[in-house]
């Protein structure tokens, strides 16, 4: 076959996909297939026009790989893609939407509402502690745990340092106290859940793509019909917002509330696929070498 790899862009995961996609596209050759890696710009329909390639691996993270611009466009030249078509990644990179569309179907997602960054500096729109992000980034981009303590008048305490007004739209939710999860689903199955700790505490940017950071446990070290419901709503979730060929949710679990306390975060249609990534690490655990899972990911967009 002849794939084309689409990876960087311009989102604030460019370092990201730079490193997922360099995996994809070595995994690819090593598989035989022939490669077009294509670093994304603005002339990526021109790139992707001369290359001609029987499939693109869309290894992009976070605007516009992730949020349907690049599936419109690629729908548009008859192109076939991995992983999401356009409506599912318009609705599962907007976090709100992703809320709209999953809890009325009795998916548990934390309540949240959409805040002014302005007013953030002013009052809590919720009691505290709760988490701020933007509705549409990826990696913990500006996301942050405002708790009780000396923060107040300044909500950024922890997270990716940067100013809020530079993001469109922020999300504040209750923070979930208790345990970091994570499912991927790829093609029709869940594959497994794995427990996040990080040292820090806090599962940010750095805790991870920072090898020795945070201890991934798979399959997590959780009672089974907590287990059993985490790979069941994640599967739901891909189902219900139409997710194609892989995508990973996350979430966060109070441990003092049993099952009830499984909360689902989001859906991520773009999941990472670099060396210390989740879907590789559960495709692993499956008896899935990183090549083989490269492969099926491939097969689900030729299905
Ligand atoms: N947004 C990152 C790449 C992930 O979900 O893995
Ligand atoms: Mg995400």
């Amino acid at each position: 076959l002849h794939v084309a790899v689409l990876m960087g862009g311009w989102s604030a995961e460019r370092p990201v996909s730079l490193m997922s996609g360099a995996g994809v596209a070595d995994a690819l050759e090593s598989l035989g297939h022939r490669v077009t890696r294509i670093d994304m710009g603005r002339d990526v329909a021109e790139r992707l026009s001369e290359a001609k390639p029987d499939v693109v691996f869309n290894a992009l993270h976070g605007t516009p790989g992730e949020d349907g611009t690049i599936q419109g466009l690629m729908d548009l030249m008859g192109l076939t893609y991995t992983h999401s078509g356009l409506v599912t990644s318009v609705i599962a990179i907007d976090k709100e939407l992703t809320k709209r569309q999953l809890v009325p179907h009795g998916i548990r997602m934390p309540g949240g509402e959409i805040v002014e960054s302005e007013s953030l500096f002013e009052r809590d729109p919720m009691p505290r502690p709760y988490v701020v992000k933007p509705v549409n980034e990826g990696s913990s981009v500006g996301v942050a745990i405002v708790t009780d303590g000396g923060n107040y008048g300044q909500p950024i305490s922890r997270g990716t340092p940067g100013p809020w007004t530079e993001f469109d739209r922020l999300l504040a939710e209750p923070f979930i106290r208790g345990r970091e999860l994570t499912v991927a689903v790829l093609g029709e199955e869940a594959l497994a859940v794995t427990e996040l700790r990080p040292k820090s505490g806090f599962y940010d940017f750095d805790a991870k793509y920072t090898d020795g950071l945070t201890e991934h446990v798979c399959p997590a070290d959780i009672p089974d019909a907590v287990r059993d419901a985490a790979l069941e709503m994640a599967l739901e979730a891909h189902r219900l917002l139409g997710c194609k060929g892989c995508s990973r949710s996350d979430f966060r679990w109070d441990d003092e509330q049993g099952v009830e306390g499984l909360y689902l975060l989001e859906v991520n249609t773009q999941p990472g696929m670099t060396p210390l990534s989740l879907v590789p690490e559960q495709g692993k655990y499956r008896g899935m070498s990183y090549p083989e899972l490269v492969q099926r990911i491939v097969d689900e967009a030729l299905r």
